[in-house]
């Protein structure tokens, strides 16, 4: 096949869905005549730009807007609890996670937890989730504290000459992975010593920015995804002429292929009997090793073919890294801006030696930092939302009323089989009629009071201190206390031993699958600058 005969395929091919697509559009835009939205402009939310848009539609419009998406199709942003309460947990099977989402995931990591649905979903879902559990985090927290160690001890000798302007992205990125490296998958990426350069990370970083510069690619992979075997679709993907898609070709196989040495090293380690495994990064705590010796245990009815194993493997990292080295700079930036906050958090931190060793209990209670790490979670969730769609005609009832087009209350949405749902991370956990009027406010002080009425009985079906965040359900985010507590060290280790100023550069968060900061509009480097400074209590 030629390059002409190819496209021209993939032409004909996208004109039969299109037409497929427009006769079930006109029925959806009949039922959705009533609600209000902004103006049709669908580049505007899923483009690297849309992050004010993406805040105006979750901060200025009803609990339930309407965008319109592919093809002109309409589709609902939901930020209403009962709503995403019936959408991720009580009508779940209704609501599963859209095409595009599974088959760019598969295409991305294999058979893992992104990318699996029903009973191959749960089953993996089972094994994995003893290796989470907070008992199993008191294991993991200490091998935290070695890693945020090596890390304090690389940006000192950064920092050794006074004031130094230093990418925190980066030294966040590379710890970040190094804490998912060791604790879960045992393996060490990076010395963080100095400016290392580790392959997997360097593949990994530019994952989520070469994403977004891909847009055919995204749109085009559900269709791309039914046509023949695996081999098959790779084997087309050399032939894309566009060096973006070529990019990212190459750092899928990079992803792959590390994954898939790190388990034969684990395999090999495994059999050769406990003692082996202790040698190990990690002596076997890791995440992935309690899942090998989860499966080795489990019948044949419950366990996991190797392939899905190292699935995990990519899904966990590519998972881990962006979003909580991103929501550690985004963190340390706010600390930034507000250096009473920060001052009052080192104090904290200091006071209890969290700098130091704490074990689990101690430093998860240590009340302004939970403050802190929850109420950037609230405003600044990394995805500021996630897409179900729905596979039957169905109804969406609403915990209040939305006003129609027409003037008249809207108190249940009646859901047309296809339709797209924008699950609002960011609309639910901003709503004024939730959190009261400083809603969009970043005031971390408002944890440390009850919570409004208002939060605690709406049923906010999120699995994280009633946000939205890390989402809910059978699909919610499996490490959100991984990530919790590697916040929490790396934070309490960083306020003991240095301070954080802004520099003068134009910061700008972008949208992408996970928001991520440049400096200005243009350029698309994910880079974080900020004045770094050896703390002076910390001199001696
Ligand atoms: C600030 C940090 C993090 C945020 C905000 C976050 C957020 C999320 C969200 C929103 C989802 C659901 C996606 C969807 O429904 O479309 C998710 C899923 C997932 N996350 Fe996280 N995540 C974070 C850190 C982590 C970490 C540290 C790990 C691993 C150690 C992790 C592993 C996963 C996995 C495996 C899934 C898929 C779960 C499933 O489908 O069963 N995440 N995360
Ligand atoms: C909008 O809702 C009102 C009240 O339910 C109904 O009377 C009206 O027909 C609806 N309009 C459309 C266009 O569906
Ligand atoms: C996991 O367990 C199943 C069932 O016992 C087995 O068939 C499979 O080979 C195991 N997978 C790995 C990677 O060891
Ligand atoms: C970090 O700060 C702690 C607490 O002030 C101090 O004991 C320790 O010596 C400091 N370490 C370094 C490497 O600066």
């Amino acid at each position: 096949m030629t390059f002409m005969e190819l496209w021209s395929s993939l032409l004909v091919l996208s004109s039969i869905i299109f037409a497929w697509q427009y006769l079930g559009i006109r029925k959806t835009r009949n039922a959705f005549q009533n609600v209000s939205g902004p103006a049709p402009a669908i580049a505007q939310f899923f483009s690297r730009d849309s992050t004010d848009f993406q805040s105006h539609l979750a901060f200025n419009y009803p609990a339930v807007a309407k965008l319109y998406g592919m093809f002109g199709r309409p589709m609902l942003y939901v930020s209403d609890p009962k709503a995403l309460y019936t959408i991720i947990i009580k009508d779940e099977s209704s609501f599963p996670e859209s095409d595009a989402f599974i088959s760019m995931n598969y295409l991305l990591f294999g058979h893992g937890l992104l990318a699996t649905l029903g009973e191959t979903h749960r089953k993996q879902r089972k094994l994995l989730s003893p290796a989470f559990s907070i008992n199993h985090m008191r294991h993991i927290v200490p091998i935290f504290y070695n890693v945020a160690h090596q890390l304090r001890d690389g940006l000192r000798k950064q920092v050794a000459g006074g004031t130094e302007e230093i990418d925190m992205l980066n030294w966040m990125g590379r710890t970040a992975l190094e804490l998912i490296g060791q604790g879960g998958l045992g393996y060490s990426f990076d010395p963080l010593v100095e400016d290392a350069h580790n392959e997997y990370g360097h593949a990994l970083k530019n994952l989520i920015p070469n994403l977004v510069q891909v847009p055919i690619l995204r749109l085009m992979v559900p269709y791309l995804m039914r046509v023949g075997p695996a081999a098959f679709r790779r084997f087309v993907l050399n032939f894309v002429p566009d060096g973006d898609v070529q990019r990212f070709k190459s750092i899928v196989d990079t992803m792959e292929s590390q994954s898939r040495a790190i388990f034969e090293k684990k395999k090999a380690a495994l059999l050769q009997g406990e003692e082996a495994v202790l040698q190990q990064v990690g002596e076997g705590k890791d995440i992935i090793s309690i899942l090998m010796r989860a499966n080795a245990s489990s019948s044949e009815a419950e366990g996991l073919p190797e392939d899905q194993i190292i699935a995990q493997m990519s899904t966990l990292v590519l998972a881990a890294t962006d979003t909580t080295s991103n929501t550690l700079a985004r963190i340390i930036e706010i600390l930034a801006e507000h250096p009473d906050v920060q001052e009052k958090l080192r104090a904290e931190v200091l006071d209890a030696h969290a700098g130091e060793s704490l074990v689990y209990d101690e430093l998860d209670q240590l009340p302004l930092l939970d403050s802190v790490c929850r109420e950037t979670l609230r405003l600044n969730p990394p995805a500021v939302f996630s897409t179900r769609v729905a596979s039957r005609d169905t109804i969406l009832p609403l915990a209040e009323p939305i006003v129609g087009v027409d003037g008249s209350l809207i108190s249940d949405i009646p859901v047309v089989k296809g339709t797209e749902v924008i699950i609002g991370i960011l609309g639910c956990n901003a709503r004024k009629e939730l959190w009261g009027e400083d809603a969009h406010e970043w005031k971390p002080e408002r944890w440390l009071a009850p919570l409004p009425e208002k939060v605690i009985k709406s049923t906010i079906p999120g699995v994280y201190a009633n946000l939205m965040t890390f989402v809910g359900g059978r699909r919610a985010c499996i490490g959100f206390k991984f990530s919790e507590m590697e916040m929490k060290v790396v934070l309490s280790v960083l306020l003991a031993n240095f301070t954080f100023e802004l520099t003068d550069k134009p910061i700008v968060w972008n949208a992408a699958a996970v928001r991520y900061p440049t400096l200005g509009r243009i350029d698309n480097k994910p880079q974080l600058p900020l004045k770094v400074r050896l703390y002076e209590g910390a001199k001696a």
